[in-house]
């Protein structure tokens, strides 16, 4: 695959254009050129929803006016990220093709309106995608100034309308081969909801069925499987006019609509939309906003193990938080170095210019409704555009990893689809966030992958509450600490299989209880306002406190042949005493720690920062950083070492180098400190 890169060898400053709303004024079109060049822009994510102006009646195709833009654009030197338009669907068609708006789990069809909200199955949909993605690529897959497909739109959701529900019984025959089996996996004995022929299988609805965990967890993988379907119809004109053009599609953050990484074979490139609800804290601490969005970023990047792109953030405020606050001053900078850091090749924006009516109208854009340069957006928009500029040498940088951290979506689903032990949040995403913070305070890069990527080039993976195991999984992770890996693995692991039957015999299951030496005995789940002590018996690490306080979700454990090193220690005499909290044992060459509860976020930090010293895990940048401060590297391909220094807080802080290091931007150097002020954030590269 030829890289976008090949043809625009610079990091990538772009934003959603929507010329299509702007056709009437050919001087607003003329005069983004001009604002375009002033801000440092070197591409647009174009045509996104212009279906309507591309097709105004249907076979009425008419590209002209996408080709005048896109060729004028390229003569001024913006490229063009070239969308297709299946995101909204036109008017006309929804109104003739009924059968193209979705049909909602009550079983009531969409009038026509909003967008990202057609039938993934519908013949006419799919025939008219294929048809219109085959115009424009017979236009312009092998023009110049296209780098990259950006495929629909945020693409998510599900349709329960007729054609859905026959293609869930197609998929379900194919998959189950008889009734017996799938009435066997879905456990359908349990109050009489036998299946006794196959047009029986409905998909799940608040007015129907949603006891069946089995029938809810194949709801969600065949809405995946049948949006791959989908995708892979939307990009097969694409790929057939030049298989080297690229093709993305924009994730939204941690969204559990679909499993995303089920797309990432029909991908060349992960991109996201990042929207973090900045200065939402009355102490200006930033760094939990600043933790989530890297965290999804790190997972973008480690999707296809390449740098991902940005494609949408806001310059300046959304319309769509609670509260919208703007960027304050340097938030754009800095949170534009903090996706640089964890592995973008792009900073985009939604939008270039701001839409005059509708929903968006008071959206943040580059251009504002004022269609002035000296408005604080547009400077620091220029400003973002000028620091990218000198940064081609970043272009496909990798960022280095040791440590990983596993987040499975199918295990996300089957565990909050539980019915007990917690159904007040049961907190998987909560319990990935407790052993990512502290890694990201301490500047220790993290992988974020899913059950079925490889862990072998990782010294430690943490497995948090994989609750959904499968016997293939389990495998792998045993020859992971046979090999030398160490593995943590917590309470609520290898419970189910993928059928989301429970296992039987002991668990954690297919292995891991011996793998790890205990065996789960039973689950005691707090309140909020809640909590229960661990005391460490056998602190693994000098410095631990003696005692960590344990909330959420407290589950006993028998250690059978695993050392003990924290016990629960609890006051109330009708709480355990004694019993296993923590234990570690050893396997091969690697090891095994089981967590049986949810601790509090000092321990991970005690816990997990000497572990991964003890196992020569590189920090970014060897040093102590301040809490809030991120320190994060990226190795270019002729070796050089970027890195991203980061000031989360409203104080000044100071980092003390390891090395000399030397602004890549300013060209100053700092010798033994470098002071970064509040919310300041450099790039520098070793003197
Ligand atoms: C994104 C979407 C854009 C725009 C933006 C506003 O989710 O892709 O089209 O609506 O939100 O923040």
């Amino acid at each position: 695959m030829a890289s976008y890169l090949t043809a625009l060898p610079h990091m990538l400053h772009g934003a959603d254009y929507n010329p299509e709303q702007w056709l009437d004024h050919p001087e607003i079109l003329q005069k983004d050129i001009e604002l375009m060049k002033l801000a440092g822009i070197n591409c647009v994510s174009i045509g996104i929803f212009a279906w309507a102006a591309l097709e105004p009646k249907e076979h009425d195709y008419r590209l002209d006016w996408l080709s005048e833009i896109i060729d004028t654009l390229y003569e001024n030197g913006i490229y063009s990220v070239l969308a297709t338009p299946s995101g909204a669907k036109p008017v006309w068609m929804a109104h003739k093709y009924p059968e193209i708006r979705r049909v909602n789990a009550m079983r009531v069809r969409d009038l026509q309106g909003g967008r990202h909200n057609h039938c993934y199955t519908s013949p006419i949909y799919r025939k008219k995608v294929r048809q219109i993605n085959t115009k424009l690529a017979e236009r312009f897959a092998n023009h110049p100034a296209v780098l990259l497909w950006h495929i629909s739109n945020e693409i998510q959701g599900e349709c329960h309308c007729p054609l859905c529900q026959e293609a869930f019984r197609q998929w379900l025959k194919a998959k189950y081969g008889s009734l017996e089996q799938l009435n066997h996996a879905y456990w359908t004995a349990f109050w009489s909801h036998t299946y006794t022929d196959w047009s029986q299988i409905e998909s799940p609805s608040p007015a129907g069925e949603t006891n069946i965990h089995g029938l809810n967890l194949d709801w969600k993988r065949f809405c995946t499987a049948q949006t791959v379907d989908f995708f892979a119809n939307e990009i097969a004109p694409l790929k057939a006019a030049n298989p080297d053009l690229p093709v993305t599609a924009n994730f939204m953050g941690f969204y559990d609509g679909i499993d995303y990484w089920k797309l990432l074979p029909l991908m060349d490139v992960v991109s996201w939309d990042s929207y973090p609800s900045f200065h939402n804290t009355d102490n200006g601490d930033e760094s939990g906003n600043a933790m989530w969005n890297d965290a999804y970023s790190d997972i973008c990047r480690t999707m296809l193990g390449k740098p991902y792109l940005l494609m949408e953030n806001t310059p300046s405020q959304t319309n769509w938080h609670g509260v919208c606050r703007p960027k304050q001053p340097g938030f754009l900078r800095l949170s534009s170095i903090a996706h640089l850091a964890h592995g973008a090749d792009s900073i985009q924006y939604f939008q270039f210019r701001q839409s005059r009516g509708s929903c968006e109208k008071f959206h943040g854009a580059v251009v504002s409704h004022s269609g002035r340069t000296d408005t604080r957006t547009f400077q620091e928009v220029s400003g973002v555009g000028k620091m990218l500029a000198s940064l081609d040498a970043l272009c496909g940088a990798r960022v280095p990893s040791q440590t990983a951290i596993l987040y499975d979506m199918e295990n996300h689903w089957a565990v909050n689809d539980a019915k007990g032990p917690r159904n007040d949040d049961i907190g998987d995403t909560d319990l990935f966030f407790r052993f990512y913070r502290p890694f990201w305070q301490a500047g220790i890069p993290v992988d974020v992958v899913n059950a079925d990527m490889d862990f072998s080039a990782y010294k430690l993976l943490c497995v948090p509450m994989l609750y959904l195991l499968r016997k293939e999984t389990a495998q792998r992770l045993i020859a992971y600490v046979k090999q030398g890996g160490t593995l943590i693995l917590t309470c609520h692991t290898g419970v189910v299989d993928e059928h989301d039957l429970c296992y039987l015999g002991d668990t954690p299951a297919c292995g891991l209880a011996a793998l790890a030496g205990v065996r789960y005995l039973e689950t005691d789940p707090l309140y909020d306002w809640q909590h229960q002590t661990m005391r460490l018996t056998k602190p693994p690490f000098e410095n631990m406190a003696k005692t960590y306080q344990l909330n959420k979700l407290c589950e006993r454990i028998a250690a059978e042949d695993a050392k003990v090193l924290a016990v629960y220690d609890n006051d109330n005499p009708c709480e355990p005493d004694g019993m296993p909290v923590l234990t570690c044992r050893s396997e091969g060459r690697g090891q095994v720690y089981y967590l049986a509860a949810f601790a509090e976020d000092k321990f991970f930090a005690d816990f997990l920062l000497p572990l991964a010293q003890s196992l020569a895990i590189e920090k970014a940048l060897p040093a102590d950083l301040p809490y809030g401060v991120c320190a994060n590297q990226r190795i270019a391909a002729d070796g050089t070492a970027f890195y991203f220094l980061q000031n989360w807080t409203r104080t000044p802080q100071t980092i003390m180098l390891p090395f000399p290091l030397q602004d890549v931007e300013s060209g100053r150097c700092y010798q033994n400190k470098l002071p970064l002020p509040p919310y300041g954030a450099i790039i520098a590269k070793p003197q």
